[in-house]
């Protein structure tokens, strides 16, 4: 692929990637419920296959947004992380990461946690370079795509904020 083609806007569907862990012993804290650790670790993975996806290059995460755990998940359930990429700026990409846990013994299927999160993407040497323009093709996708230009405002106002302070 040469350069121009690399650069050709994608569709968001490109970037969407699954991915499913069965909850093991190694996994669990002393309560044998799920590390929060361990799911952020998945969430990152998930996120990173996204942007990889859509990027066709390596990525480094720069931020994960606010995360919060809404149900406990036990060893034996499957965990499923669904991500796609938001929305690009210019060397870096929203990527919308959401997690739902499974008990396929009492057929429940439960919503964990949904996470941004922001890559960047960089060449072998670690230099930052642009990534392509996405193409939200759905009602939910275009939602996506403008909330997460709101979203990008806010982390930049918080960024300054942050800024000033020190
Ligand atoms: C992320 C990183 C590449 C940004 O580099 P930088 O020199 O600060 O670059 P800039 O401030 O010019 O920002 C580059 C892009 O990253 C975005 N960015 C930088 N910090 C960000 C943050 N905290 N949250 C969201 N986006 C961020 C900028 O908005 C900009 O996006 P754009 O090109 O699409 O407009 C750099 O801080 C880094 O390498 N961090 C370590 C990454 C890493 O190792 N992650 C693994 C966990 S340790």
């Amino acid at each position: 692929m040469n350069q121009d083609e690399l650069m050709m806007p994608r569709p968001v569907r490109d970037s969407q990637s699954e991915m499913n862990e069965i909850v093991l012993p190694n996994d669990v804290n002393p309560l044998n419920t799920l590390l929060g650790g361990r799911l952020m670790h998945w969430i990152d993975l998930a996120g990173a296959l996204a942007a990889h996806r859509h990027s066709r290059n390596y990525v480094v995460t720069a931020s994960i947004d606010h995360l919060d755990f809404w149900v406990p998940v036990h060893i034996g359930d499957v965990v499923i992380l669904r991500a796609s990429v938001n929305r690009v700026f210019h060397t870096s990409m929203e990527v919308g990461v959401t997690v739902w846990v499974e008990n396929y013994i009492q057929d429940e299927y439960k919503h964990v946690s949904s996470a941004y999160l922001t890559f960047v993407a960089v060449d072998a040497a670690g230099k930052r370079i642009p990534v392509p323009a996405v193409i939200p093709e759905t009602e939910d996708q275009r939602r996506r795509y403008d909330d997460a230009g709101r979203r990008r405002e806010i982390r930049r106002a918080e960024a300054d904020r942050r800024k000033n302070k020190i």
